[in-house]
């Protein structure tokens, strides 16, 4: 099953890179390098965020979603009970307003995670229906199989919301590194932060685990400097998140998280 779900991964993300090599859409509005929002036009748009007015939910594991729940984003789309249950074609077009690629990068994930979810799901008949819409329910991350995963930098394996010992823990591992260096973080001191994670948990990194770090790296704008801001990535992973003072010049892509890898190790 796990063996399984990493071919899966290999294969979004090698359809993903060839895709990103046809000239056709290169040119066209899957290019990678279209029009990405920087940090303070995100914060125009959406100026709740960097506010104590709407607390974040730390029901939502990840803080990427927690961030597009806590701007307001996705509030047209709750369900009938306001519960954060997302049409993932909904999730994808917010989750590209705020800098990740709907075709390659999120898209593809948020996918994953409603498929996981629909699987994980307990049986109803609507359950079976082929025309419901599929959604992402942000509050059941962790039951997505395969992309929930463990060594959480804010959660511990097995809860279902954002642990205030974790987030601190991680943090305080972190600003260690970034004091030794002016207050950067380059991708190493992620991955490693992430790796004493999954070994004080017993497990090993997954591929999901690590996409994650790779994401965070390059959201902040890992990618072009080659580094990132500790105070950036604290504000990001906190329950009440804040937008990065710096962001990512380029829409997150796959073929943009790969050169993560190319650059730093
Ligand atoms: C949001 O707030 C944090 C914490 O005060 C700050 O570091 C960051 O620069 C702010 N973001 C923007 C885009 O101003």
């Amino acid at each position: 099953m796990k063996l399984a779900a990493y071919c899966c991964w290999i294969v979004v993300l090698g359809v993903a890179l060839l895709l990103s090599h046809v000239p056709v859409v290169q040119g066209g509005i899957f290019d990678a390098d279209y029009d990405t929002p920087t940090s303070v036009e995100l914060l125009a748009a959406y100026p709740a965020l960097n506010t104590t007015e709407r607390e974040g939910n730390p029901a939502i594991l990840c803080p990427f979603l927690r961030m597009l729940e806590r701007s307001g984003r996705l509030d047209e789309f709750k369900d009938d009970t306001g519960a954060p249950v997302i049409p993932t074609g909904d999730l994808k077009q917010a989750a590209d307003d705020f800098g990740c690629d709907t075709t390659t990068a999120c898209g593809p994930v948020i996918d994953a995670v409603s498929a996981g979810q629909w699987f994980t799901e307990a049986f109803s008949f609507s359950k079976l229906n082929p025309f419901r819409p599929s959604t992402v329910d942000l509050e059941r991350l962790w039951d997505a199989p395969p992309v929930s995963h463990e060594c959480g930098f804010t959660f511990e394996n097995g809860e279902n919301g954002v642990s205030t010992d974790r987030l601190e823990s991680t943090l305080g591992n972190l600003l260690a590194r970034a004091d030794l260096n002016d207050g950067q973080l380059v991708y190493q001191d992620l991955l490693d932060t992430k790796n004493e994670i999954c070994a004080s948990e017993g497990v090993e990194i997954s591929s999901a685990g690590l996409i994650e770090t790779q994401l965070i790296f390059a959201f902040m704008g890992g990618v072009e400097r080659g580094y990132v801001e500790y105070d950036d990535v604290a504000g990001f992973l906190a329950i009440n998140n804040q937008v990065p003072a710096t962001k990512a010049g380029q829409q997150i892509s796959a073929l943009y998280l790969l050169q993560v890898r190319e650059e730093t190790n």
